[in-house]
């Protein structure tokens, strides 16, 4: 199915490694041109290696997204570059550690907010003026599960990613008449390198064998049995970010393999 994407301007925070990375591979095969945003230079590094050798077409987009100043300027130089950004994906999120609330500090919880929800407002505040200006614009912010039915160990992340949620829907009222669609994926457990660091936590202090019983038990709430890979998060994302999704703004998409159905 073609999705439309040829020669589209995409842009993908934090997609200097795991599922912005896989996202960004699978927009160049598309035919869209994507930045890649990171906050990580060697991830960047890496991602336009893969758009590269993937025979797609992608530029460097650096920049800490907390700051809107710098997101500003990252704007621009992708507009100066390419025209326009037809597609913004909030992908950055941090998770600073895997602990009940009260074990967390309040720099820990502050810095989760201020990537994963202030990161997503100023990323949109930046991208959208040139949206409603040519009339078109899909943005597609990525949440979490744990933000729609609560998760215990990701309390503030959680509460970030919620109000990435009410700010997606909000924004979809704003601008449906310009022509510009906002969009939230919401995946559950998802192999990626966010998840394999905490499993590896996890085996450091419980052992390989309690880690290796509980991903079994973590298989079974699964109605599908399995857990997500990087690439059902990103055909997701293909849909909704495509014409072929047009009629579809302010909805949240679980891709979970059954496990919340809210
Ligand atoms: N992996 C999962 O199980 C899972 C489940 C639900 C939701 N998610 C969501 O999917 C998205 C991707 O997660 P992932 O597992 O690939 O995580 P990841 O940690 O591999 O990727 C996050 C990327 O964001 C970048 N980043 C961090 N702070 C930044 C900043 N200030 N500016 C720019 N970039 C910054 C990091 O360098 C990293 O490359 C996140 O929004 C996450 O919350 C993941």
């Amino acid at each position: 199915m073609d999705l439309g994407y040829k020669d589209k301007v995409v842009l993908i925070t934090g997609s200097g490694s795991g599922i912005g990375q896989n996202m960004a591979v699978a927009f160049a095969r598309e035919g869209a041109r994507v930045a890649v945003n990171d906050i990580a230079a060697d991830g960047i590094e890496a991602t336009l290696g893969m758009i590269d050798e993937a025979g797609g077409t992608g530029m460097a987009a650096p920049c800490d997204i907390t700051d809107p100043d710098t997101v500003a300027a990252m704007i621009v130089a992708v507009e100066q570059q390419w025209g326009r950004v037809d597609v913004l994906v909030n992908n950055a999120a941090v998770m600073t550690k895997h602990a009940l609330f009260l074990e967390k500090s309040i720099e820990q919880c502050d810095q989760e907010i201020r990537v994963t929800l202030y990161g997503t407002i100023n990323c949109v505040r930046a991208v959208l003026p040139g949206m409603i200006e040519r009339s078109y614009g899909k943005i597609v912010n990525i949440a979490t599960d744990a933000a729609r039915i609560g998760q215990e160990r990701e309390a503030v992340y959680a509460a970030a990613k919620g109000g990435v949620i009410s700010f997606s829907k909000s924004v979809a009222k704003e601008v449906g008449k310009n022509n510009v669609n906002v969009n939230v994926v919401s995946p559950g457990a998802t192999n990626s390198p966010m998840r394999n660091g905490i499993l590896d936590k996890m085996r450091e202090s419980m052992g390989e064998e309690r880690v290796a019983a509980r991903e079994e038990k973590v298989k079974r709430v699964y109605p599908l049995r399995r857990i997500g890979e990087m690439e059902d998060v990103s055909n997701a994302v293909l849909y909704l970010a495509s014409d072929r999704g047009r009629h579809v703004t302010g909805q949240v998409l679980s891709v979970n393999g059954g496990f919340a159905m809210v």
